[in-house]
């Protein structure tokens, strides 16, 4: 009979733990998972293997991932209509991190790279120690930026670009009138028209005033003591990420021939008939050449990021319970792993 050794013993147990039928077991990972629409109570944190990066993909050790609206909105089953439902899910469009791994395809990345990314949920998000994204979502990590600031980026700076520069066509001397400026979109949104040399006015509750100027903003508008049309007449350019009431207002301030670009609601024809002007609603999506231009921006100080809190990623639930309120200051981001030296 074979006698094994307390080492012998050990040695044995880990190629037995490594190995199921000579393939090596799958690496895990924590993640916050959903395995239904519902409340908070769903998020879970739980070990699931870790993604293997297709021939497009790079794999990504994630360091921090940010937080928006819209991570609570599919947790809730709001686009379960429109969206391919695949449970389990992660949540989280935004990280930053490490690239641990690329696909056969991949030219852009290497492994080590820090990178910053909006990944699409088709390959589940970043409430993970590790996610993908292809070179489609990715750019490199701003330098001047830690990897915790580089995850409150990329949805909502893409957003705001997506709104002013692509969809609205925002130019230098134009007037734009930016609601819900002290918000994830709002404040990139000021700084971005700021850097294209437009005139910018933005609308903020009391508390965060200060912050508008901070950012840049030339008028900045209370709007619990102030009624925005009373300030703001004939600018080029509204954002809306505010929807109602606050958007019905907005057609009359707009001068003939202007834009109205809404993140929340779809535009009423009538109303843009009405005062000859025009819009639409933007959807953003992923673009690593605009999130690159941004990272530019940031690393020339002509953009900086705001945070109010961090959690850790077992603290995920807190986090959307915050960001739920529609009343956060610049971004809330989940740290999942300590920075790199
Ligand atoms: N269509 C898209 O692709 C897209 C992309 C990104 C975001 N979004 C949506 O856009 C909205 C904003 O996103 P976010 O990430 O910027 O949200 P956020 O970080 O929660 O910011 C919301 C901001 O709105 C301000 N606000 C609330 N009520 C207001 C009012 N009546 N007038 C003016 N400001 C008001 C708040 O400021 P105070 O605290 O000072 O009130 C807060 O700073 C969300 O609904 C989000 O889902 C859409």
């Amino acid at each position: 009979m074979l006698a094994l050794t307390p080492g012998c013993q050990c040695v044995f147990a880990i190629a037995f733990a490594l190995t199921s039928l000579g393939r090596p077991a799958n690496p895990t990972m924590k993640a916050i998972v959903i395995h239904e629409y519902g409340g908070l109570e769903v998020l879970k944190s739980e070990d699931v293997p870790r993604p293997e990066p297709k021939a497009d993909q790079i794999l990504v050790r994630v360091i921090a991932a940010g937080v928006n609206p819209v991570d609570g909105m599919i947790r809730s089953g709001m686009f379960a209509k429109h969206e391919k439902t695949v449970f389990p899910m992660i949540l989280g469009a935004d990280i930053a991190g490490v690239v641990e791994k690329v696909g056969s395809n991949v030219t852009k990345f290497k492994a080590g790279d820090a990178v910053f990314a909006y990944v699409s949920l088709d390959n589940n998000g970043g409430y993970a120690q590790y996610a993908l994204a292809t070179e489609r979502e990715a750019a490199p990590k701003p330098k001047s930026l830690t990897y915790v600031e580089a995850a409150a980026v990329p949805v909502v700076a893409l957003t705001a670009w997506q709104a002013l520069i692509d969809t609205a066509k925002l130019s230098a001397g134009q007037t734009v009138l930016i609601h819900g400026g002290s918000g994830g979109v709002g404040t990139f949104a000021i700084q971005i028209a700021k850097a294209r040399g437009a005139r910018v006015i933005a609308t903020a509750s009391t508390a965060n005033q200060d912050l508008l100027k901070e950012l840049g903003a030339d008028v900045s508008i209370d709007y619990t003591k102030q009624r925005f049309e009373d300030v703001a007449k004939d600018v080029d350019v509204v954002l809306d990420s505010v929807g109602k009431d606050t958007l019905a207002r907005s057609y009359g301030v707009v001068k003939k021939g202007g834009f109205i670009v809404s993140i929340v609601a779809r535009l009423d024809q009538t109303e843009l008939d009405k005062h000859g002007i025009r819009g639409a609603t933007l959807s953003v999506a992923p673009n690593s050449d605009e999130l690159a231009e941004i990272g530019r921006l940031i690393d020339e100080k002509k953009i900086k990021v705001i945070i109010s809190q961090t959690f850790p990623l077992s603290e995920a639930v807190k986090a959307q319970e915050q960001v739920a309120t529609g009343h956060t200051r610049g971004k809330i981001v989940l740290k999942v792993a300590d920075e790199p030296k």
